[in-house]
Parts: structure tokens; C-alpha cells; sequence
């Protein structure tokens, strides 16, 4: 048995923030004792949280680790980019396993879904689950979901960007949410129209526009819109729940807002790089914008303050991350004369949290209990991991961090941990740091020192949907 006392910090759940000790006995959280209390003991070890915020770990619920794409495979695998998640606060992760396409047809959802335990077991340092991005929808797939769903694999992705590649129609889409209504699983919806971008794109080249910023100039926010208001259709006629993933604009908060306003089970996340970053950065000169090349396109930037109203309000449930990283050298580059070659994505499942308590907690804009309602127990509510994960309750996995909310640093890829060659927040101040991270009732990282390994982590299987 091992036992741990966390003592003395200001416990804050997305409801509550009241000062306690939490008792951790092996990986759970096994009792919590108000300050009239003395907690008895002895303990294996004790962590000083004077001073410091004791919140539940965060969960990203939108990662893409060892995934093959745009001609390249993501730069974390499960070992680094799980690691890296960990340094940042973040204690669990929900990762996209894709249905493969084998010369040019398509694998089954079983072989992807193996593919992804493969690339995982052994590897990841805070636990994991798994979404599964369905490629092709077939009377064999769509029976393949309830398997699927069965081993803990509560929610599927489709796409309606990249025509060729991970697209698929809105006939194999509305049957996706057919059979998910039954199962009680989640569509997850890549919500761009990826038809006339492709159209836009290949006008562009064709003028010579082959810079990154046109990557951004080709995806119109009314593309998302156009689809996200396609997808909540869709949803409708299925009767069926329905999460916009990565949402980056106000057009398509409108969408979701309608939906929501009219009762209809939508929810939608959004992600640091569209609350931070914008359409300047994409324009960056000397092929530096390719850095920020990631679909739906940064936007502009008054649209930050849109999605920061979404999440006060409630339309928008999460921020999660879309971590995909590519590094600048030989990645990235591979679009240096076609920016429709640059493989989308970016780095990020390390800053997550540091980014959303400096510019949301520290500036005002939202709540601690916010905070960890939008990092933490909404993502955990709405894909089924919740009560075990997403808040500090008996009973629950001692998934924790021990916050210091002041806690000055730089955001520099150099002192970061995920295996990308850039940052895109390079040279970014930021205050709030976890000082320790616990995955499981194990102290993984003690002041920025990882103690963890690899192989710490264990899968998740996640319950159907039941969050309305
Ligand atoms: O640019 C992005 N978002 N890359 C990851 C794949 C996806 O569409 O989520
Ligand atoms: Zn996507
Ligand atoms: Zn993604």
C-alpha cells in the first residue's frame, strides 16, 4: 500500500474551492479532511501544497500521436508526446485512432483500433483512450461500431475536410450517427467543406500562391460554418449527439449556438491556437508561417475574444488541444513550394494549461472553477470518464496536479518536452505551473523533473454517452 497526504493546499474542483488535505491511498483518492481536521498518518509521502491550488489532472481529449498524415507521421509518439502532456499538467488523453486505408481501400476499424493499442501499451506515461476516426462507412463498419464501442471506444471521428484522404460523404456520415444514437456513442466532426477548399486551393497554386498564409486565405470561415451547420443537421435527423471539434471561428460558434439555444445535444471545443494565435502569425515571412499551419486555419484575431464569450458562456464545453506536431526541418518543409503540402497541425499538448490560467484565470476572463471545468471535468463528463476522472472526490483516480498559479516562466521549445523543433508561443510569458503532477496516485513530475516511465500509463475504456 502506499499512502499520500497532500497538505495544506486550496482545493478547487469546477464547482468548489475550499482549503483540505487529500488523502491518496494506492491510485485513488481515498479521503479529504477540512482544515478542523487532523488527518492522521503516518504517510509514505507527504506534499506540501501551502500556497498552491489542488485541482484534478487535466484531461485533452483531441491528441493525434504516431499518426501518419499529409505524407509524414506526427513527430510525438506515445512515449514523448505522453511525457511532454504530463510536464504540463495534463494526466489523461484521448487520442484519435484512425481506420486504415490500405491501397486504396480501407482496413478495418479492428485493425486500426489494434494499431492503436500497439503504438501505446507500454509507451504512455499518463493514461490513455481512444477515439476511432472512421475512413470509409460500410454495412461491415457500421456493424464494426458496436464491437468497437463495446472495448471502451465510446466515440468516433469523421471528417468533412480532406476530400481523398479522411473525407467522408454526409450519407456515410448521418449513418455513422444512426448507428451511434443506438450505441449511445458520440460523433466527433472535423466541420470544414472540404470540396471547395480543395477548388480554392488549386486556384491558388495555380496563380503562384504557394505561400503558407494562403493555406489560411483557401479555408474560409464560412467553409466551417457552412459545415458545422451541415453537421448539426445531420445530427438533428439522427437524433443523435453531435461535438464540433477544434471550432475556430464566430460564424461557426453561431451555428452551435442556435442548436444549443433550440435544446439539441450539441457540444463543441475549441483550442489554444485559436485563442492565442491567429491569421499574422500564418503570414509570418521566410516560410516561418508554416509553423502555424493547422486546419480549420488560425483566424483573425478579433475573433479570440468570440471564443473566449463561448466558453464564458457555456456554448463552448472544452479546450482541447488537436496536439499534432510536425517539426519546421524536413516536415513542415515539405510544403517550402506548395502550402498545400505542409503537413496541418501544431504542437501543444504540453502548454495547454499555462496558456488558459495566464490569459483566462490570471486576466480575468474566467474562474478557477471554470478553469477546471473546461480542461478538466466537462471533457470528462462528455466522453465517459467521469466520476473516475475530471474531479477530486473519494473514490475517484488520484489524478491530480498541485497548481502554483504564480509561477513565472517561458514558454521556449528548448526547455519544453514534446518532440517538435519549434514552439509556436516561442518567447511567450506565462504564469501558473503544476508544481507536482500525480497519474494514478503516482508522483510522475516533482518540479518540473519527470520520475515517471513509460509504460505508467494504462488504457481507459469509457462509458457511452450520457451527458445531455
Ligand atoms: O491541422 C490539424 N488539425 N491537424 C490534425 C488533424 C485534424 O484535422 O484534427
Ligand atoms: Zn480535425
Ligand atoms: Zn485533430
Amino acid at each position: 500500500m502506499l499512502s499520500t497526504l497532500i497538505k495544506g493546499g486550496t482545493v478547487v474542483t469546477a464547482t468548489d474551492t475550499y482549503a483540505a488535505d487529500v488523502v491518496i491511498i494506492n491510485d485513488k483518492i481515498a479521503a479529504i479532511f477540512g482544515p478542523e481536521a487532523s488527518p492522521p498518518g503516518p504517510w509514505d509521502i507527504t506534499i506540501d501544497a501551502v500556497g498552491k491550488f489542488v485541482m484534478p489532472g487535466g484531461i485533452d481529449v483531441h491528441t493525434h500521436l504516431d499518426m501518419p498524415f499529409g505524407g509524414t507521421t506526427a513527430s510525438d509518439d506515445f512515449e514523448s508526446g505522453t511525457r511532454a502532456a504530463a510536464h504540463g499538467g495534463t494526466t489523461c488523453i484521448v487520442d484519435f485512432a484512425i481506420q486504415p486505408k490500405n491501397n486504396g481501400g480501407h482496413g478495418s476499424l479492428r485493425s486500426g483500433l489494434d494499431a492503436w493499442h500497439r503504438k501505446a501499451e507500454g509507451k504512455a506515461a499518463i493514461d490513455y483512450a481512444f477515439h476511432m476516426i472512421m475512413t470509409d462507412v460500410t454495412d461491415d463498419t457500421i456493424a464494426e461500431m458496436g464491437r468497437v464501442v463495446s472495448e471502451g471506444v465510446t466515440s468516433f471521428k469523421v471528417f468533412m475536410a480532406y476530400p481523398g484522404a479522411l473525407l467522408v460523404d454526409d450519407g456515410q456520415i448521418f449513418r455513422t450517427m444512426q448507428r451511434s444514437a443506438e450505441l449511445g456513442a458520440l460523433i466527433c466532426v472535423h466541420a470544414e467543406n472540404g470540396f471547395p477548399i480543395d477548388i480554392l486551393v488549386e486556384e491558388a497554386i495555380a496563380k503562384g500562391h504557394t505561400a503558407p498564409v494562403y493555406h489560411g486565405l483557401t479555408r474560409p470561415e464560412i467553409a466551417e460554418a457552412e459545415a458545422t451547420h451541415r453537421a448539426i443537421c445531420l445530427a438533428e435527423m439522427a437524433n443523435a449527439p453531435v461535438y464540433i471539434v477544434h471550432l475556430s471561428a464566430e460564424r461557426s460558434l453561431d451555428e452551435v449556438v442556435r442548436a444549443r439555444d433550440r435544446g439539441l445535444p450539441v457540444f463543441a471545443e475549441t483550442c489554444p491556437q485559436y485563442l492565442f494565435l491567429s491569421d499574422d502569425d500564418l503570414a509570418r515571412p521566410d516560410f516561418e508561417g508554416a509553423k502555424y499551419v493547422c486546419s480549420p486555419p488560425l483566424r483573425p484575431r478579433h475573433m479570440q475574444e468570440d471564443l473566449w464569450r463561448g466558453l464564458r458562456t457555456g456554448n463552448l464545453q472544452v479546450v482541447s488541444t488537436d496536439h499534432c506536431p510536425f517539426n519546421q526541418k524536413g516536415q513542415k518543409e515539405m510544403g517550402k513550394n506548395n502550402f498545400a503540402k505542409i503537413p496541418n497541425g501544431l504542437p501543444g499538448v504540453e502548454t495547454r494549461l499555462s496558456l488558459l490560467w495566464n490569459s483566462g484565470v490570471r486576466q480575468g476572463r474566467i474562474s478557477k472553477n471554470r478553469f477546471v471545468e473546461i480542461t478538466s471535468t466537462a471533457p470528462a463528463k462528455i466522453f465517459g470518464l467521469y466520476p473516475k476522472k475530471g474531479t477530486i472526490a473519494v473514490g475517484a483516480d488520484a489524478d491530480l496536479l498541485i497548481w502554483d498559479g504564480d509561477k513565472r516562466h517561458t514558454l521556449n521549445h528548448a526547455n519544453l518536452h514534446m518532440r517538435v523543433d519549434y514552439s509556436p508561443y516561442e518567447g511567450v510569458e506565462v504564469m501558473g505551473a503544476p508544481s507536482h503532477v500525480i497519474s494514478r496516485g503516482k508522483l510522475v513530475v516533482d518540479h518540473g523533473q519527470y520520475i515517471g516511465k513509460k509504460g505508467d500509463g494504462q488504457f481507459v475504456k469509457r462509458a457511452t454517452f450520457s451527458y445531455i
